[in-house]
């Protein structure tokens, strides 16, 4: 039998700056999302809040969207940095000179598709580290998709999402 390929990881990169990519759908930004983003803050030196551009899926708001509801979000947050990406998430970090590649865990559920993803993207680029963060307990429930789900069908979101998000799905729903 073949022997596990290993990854090492590669030399220590000359950093001047600790870059680190948050990447996500966002459809929409959550609160869960802000919080893994301003702890992310606080220890790298930059963190890029990278919205998937995915072809396969109709999203309910469009890239250019999400892009701008992130960044009023995020406009007093030197740090945070709002940008959008297509194609594999490794090449993208490394575009960006990121060696780090953040993701939240919400609860034990999340635990296999990401680890799955972070072995993935290792063996794609063994320097990139995927680095997990908690939110806080009071998000562990929140997820963008039951946000849709609960805001379509006329249930209170608030407290759930940044109020500017909330604002720009009273505005989608209206034009329906
Ligand atoms: O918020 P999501 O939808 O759970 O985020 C998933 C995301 C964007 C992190 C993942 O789908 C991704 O990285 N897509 C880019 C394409 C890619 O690199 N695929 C290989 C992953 S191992």
């Amino acid at each position: 039998m073949d022997e596990p390929r290993v990854t090492q990881p590669g030399p220590v990169p000359p950093c001047p700056e600790r870059i680190a990519v948050y990447p996500g759908s966002f459809d929409p930004l959550t609160n869960g999302h802000v919080d893994i983003i301003l702890r992310g803050a606080r220890i790298f030196d930059r963190i890029v809040l990278a919205i998937l551009v995915n072809p396969e899926k109709t999203p309910l708001f469009t890239i250019e969207e999400r892009v701008a509801t992130a960044r009023d979000v995020f406009r007093d947050e030197p740090r945070v940095e709002v940008d959008a990406f297509d194609g594999l998430l490794v090449d993208y970090a490394r575009r960006r000179g990121a060696h780090v590649i953040v993701r939240g865990l919400r609860a034990v559920s999340d635990f296999e598709y990401e680890f799955q993803m972070a072995l993935m993207n290792r063996r794609l680029v063994p320097d990139i580290e995927t680095v997990f963060m908690m939110p806080a307990e009071a998000y562990t429930y929140t997820s963008s998709r039951l946000i849709r789900e609960i805001f379509a069908l006329g249930g209170t979101i608030s407290g759930l999402v940044p109020e500017i998000v909330e604002t720009r799905l009273r505005e989608k729903f209206a034009g329906r």
